[in-house]
């Protein structure tokens, strides 16, 4: 099968032009203005810009967390991912303490596998690192093709690591040619604040905002950095909100010190004004919380500066019924929000159409930096010869708006309720097969295929 895709605005993260895309099989084979070729289909996309699949490299699918699953499951997730441009998504494994991370690795294949309907690879977090799971992590990186291992610095008693596990684990991870990843928020400074607002009666959904202060994310992102910078170990800080953090990256890159920043899409989109509506903000329940005006400023101006260099979702749904367990205790509100399904959209909307970013700069914060900092470059996040022909078809022009009753997150409310966006994806393609036409969703669950990873350089 081949197909031809016709006057479209090509763009990547350094291409713009006017012309065509011609496919066979699952790789695209040529791009260039007016290529003379005979295909099985042709797509007019005049009018139309035409960009890397998305990859949205931090979800959480069925994920077991806080007494419950998150909601999507790897065939609601990965599908509502393709309806706004999302092709490839990267989902967290969980080891559980005291059991190994091979046990974890088969728990989520066999949740995925069959299921997904769009691409997905694996991060690995460990939670209990030791000699034994030390051990495990050359075969993950070389037979398994998982070359990005998560930490988590808050969560305490559930998923939290010390300073030592963490500086194990970065000198293993270098050592095999992998990543380190990093929610990074001072565990034992919120374990502390939770547990004086709860004393003090202070339970809604506002005093989950307030347990998390900015300095929480400051100090532990620096220290992140700090103890990566030791062990020479390639570093990623994950979901990062504010001013204070980037501040202390923006340090450590001065020594020229190879730490990735990964913000997300409601960070440059939502703020902290969502926790004054008693307990209807714990729709906006997520680690770290949303924060100032102030913060998304620096957010959007560090994605301009290089600093910050993915945009993401952190997608991890949860039904009204569920946020419903901290109606009396904001503690026990399950941490997430959905997001999957309109990150490219709100991107674009908010940032290229609002003038705010560059259409290159929204296709590197997309994909194509998920995909050098990941192992997958140049086989996703690009338009080249070679590369999987995953592609978004996008009417720049197309409003639309989101609500829970049109959205396809198996989630009954949005976090985005009502707004009104400038630019739709019209189709989109994974691996050279047309997945998504206007509004449809042509192919089934089991369609997605695992991404075996490659090691990482560190360098983009
Ligand atoms: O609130 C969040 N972020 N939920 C998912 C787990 C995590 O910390 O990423
Ligand atoms: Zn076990
Ligand atoms: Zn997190
Ligand atoms: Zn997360």
């Amino acid at each position: 099968m081949s197909i031809l895709i016709k006057n479209g605005r090509i763009i990547t993260s350094t291409l713009d032009f006017e012309g065509d895309l011609f496919i066979e099989g699952e790789k695209i084979s040529a791009l260039g203005k007016n290529l003379s070729v005979k295909a099985d289909q042709e797509i007019d996309a005049s009018g139309k810009l035409v960009f890397p699949g998305g990859i949205d490299p931090h979800v959480h699918l069925e994920m077991p967390f806080m007494g419950t699953f998150s909601s999507d499951t790897y065939e609601t997730g990965t599908r509502a991912a393709l309806f706004g441009g999302t092709t490839s998504v990267i989902d967290f494994i969980l080891q559980k303490q005291g059991h190994s991370l091979y046990e974890a690795f088969n728990e989520w294949s066999g949740r995925a596998t069959g299921n997904a309907v769009g691409d997905y690879s694996f991060h690995m977090a460990v939670t209990d690192f030791n000699e034994d799971t030390r051990k495990e992590i050359e075969a993950l990186v070389n037979q398994e093709g998982i070359t990005s291992f998560k930490m988590f610095m808050a969560y305490k008693g559930a998923l939290m690591i010390d300073d030592r596990q963490l500086t194990g684990l970065m000198t293993e991870v270098k050592k095999q040619g992998g990543m380190v990843t990093a929610h990074a928020t001072n565990g034992e400074m919120i374990d502390f604040l939770v547990a004086k607002f709860k004393e003090e009666g202070k339970l809604s959904p506002l005093y989950h905002y307030l347990s998390q202060p900015e300095v929480t994310e400051a100090e532990a992102s620096g220290r992140f950095a700090d103890i990566a910078n030791y062990t020479g170990c390639p570093a990623y800080i994950v979901h990062m909100t504010c001013e204070g953090a980037l501040n202390a990256v923006r340090n450590a890159t001065r020594r020229n010190q190879n730490v990735f920043v990964e913000t997300c899409i409601q960070y440059l989109t939502l703020d902290a004004s969502l926790y004054d509506k008693g307990f209807e903000s714990a729709k906006w329940v997520m680690s770290p919380p949303l924060r100032e005006k102030k913060d998304q400023q620096t957010l959007w101006a560090g994605l301009n500066q290089g600093l910050v260099q993915v945009v993401a979702t952190d997608h991890c749904p949860f039904f009204w019924k569920q946020k419903e367990m901290g109606s009396e205790d904001f503690s026990k509100i399950p941490n997430g929000h959905p997001a999957i399904e309109h990150r490219i959209e709100l991107l674009y909307s908010e940032g290229v159409a609002k003038g705010k970013i560059s259409l290159n700069k929204f296709v590197e914060l997309t994909s194509g930096n998920a995909a050098k900092i990941f192992g997958m470059f140049p086989q996703k996040g690009t338009l080249s010869p070679g590369s999987d022909a995953d592609i978004v078809i996008f009417d720049p022009l197309k409003k639309h708006s989101i609500s829970a009753k049109t959205h396809h997150m198996n989630c009954d409310y949005s976090a985005y309720e009502g707004w009104e966006l400038t630019g739709k994806c019209e189709k989109v393609l994974l691996r050279g097969k047309v997945v998504i036409d206007d509004n449809l969703c042509l192919v089934e669950k089991g369609n997605g295929k695992f991404i075996k990873r490659n090691k990482v350089s560190g360098k983009i």
